[in-house]
């Protein structure tokens, strides 16, 4: 079904590894295509709660997009490269499920900002992450310079893309581009662990959750209103009552996501 992505279903987790390991798995057009059609399915697919994101091999996580595919772009064409790489990022971050980036190793120009794409990052000790472009004359076009400003701030989101360089997985936690850093072992073991504790929780205040934190960087919204409004969503589903009642009796909450 798919060409350059591998998926598995467990505990409602879909596990998608992007497996061109020869090429450091990284993003040519296919991927893009394969990458959108597995979209489809986690946004449609009632029995997938959650999805991980992650590279195949011990590697790299993604090592940007695919170069060899720039060669022969005039102006035009490479613009809209650009704009359908965010198009698709735009569909991870604004998932009402939650995905996360399982970054096992290189996440450099388009695997960083795959990896920026996603609700969060879990990294294992021989991740690298960056922003090279530069270094082809080229500025980061699926995202990068917004997300890295989001996650990283201002000043060091800008030492890394005007300089090209790479940090490891310890500088990335300590920047905040990453949640945790774990064993390279452990790293899928973590994230799902992690998704199942959220599996727990009531799955339209999760997309709620996701979708007024979106809005904090989406100019058009204001915010606060968008969360009023995701409040008031909430306060009307049956896991809502279903998760007061539960905490008034003293017992935990099952919620079934209505
Ligand atoms: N696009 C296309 N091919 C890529 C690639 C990319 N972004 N990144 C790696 N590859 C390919 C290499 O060309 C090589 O293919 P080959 O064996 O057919 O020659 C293969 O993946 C292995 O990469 P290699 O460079 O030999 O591995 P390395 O361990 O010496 O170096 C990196 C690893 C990640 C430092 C290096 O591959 C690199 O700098 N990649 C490009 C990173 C980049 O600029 N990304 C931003 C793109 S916009």
């Amino acid at each position: 079904m798919y060409q350059t992505i591998t998926t598995s279903l467990e505990n409602a987790i879909c596990l998608i590894t992007i497996s061109r390991p020869e090429k450091l798995n990284a993003l040519n057009k296919q991927v893009f295509s394969d990458l959108n059609a597995v979209l489809d399915e986690v946004y449609r697919n009632k029995e997938i709660r959650s999805a991980i994101i992650t590279g195949s091999g011990p590697k790299a996580f993604v090592a940007g997009a695919d170069i060899s595919e720039f060669s022969d772009l005039t102006k035009e064409e490479s613009m809209a490269l650009a704009k359908a790489g965010q198009d698709t990022f735009f569909r991870i971050e604004r998932s009402p499920k939650p995905i996360i980036a399982c970054v096992n190793g290189f996440a450099l120009g388009g695997g960083c900002e795959l990896a920026m794409s996603c609700h969060f990052r879990i990294a294992s000790e021989n991740a690298r992450f960056g922003q090279p472009e530069v270094n082809l004359g080229l500025v980061p076009g699926y995202g990068g310079t917004q997300r890295l400003v989001q996650l990283i701030g201002k000043g060091r989101a800008i030492e890394l893309l005007i300089s090209g360089n790479m940090i490891d997985a310890h500088t990335a936690l300590q920047y905040g581009l990453v949640n945790q850093v774990v064993s390279q072992e452990e790293l899928l073991t973590k994230a799902k662990s992690i998704l199942e504790l959220i599996h727990t929780k009531a799955p339209i205040a999760v997309a709620k959750c996701i979708e007024s934190a979106n809005a904090v960087f989406d100019e058009n919204l204001d915010g606060y209103a968008v969360e009023v409004a995701a409040f008031g969503h909430c306060f009307n589903t049956k896991d809502r009552v279903e998760g007061t009642t539960a905490f008034l009796e003293k017992r935990k909450a099952d919620f079934t996501g209505a």
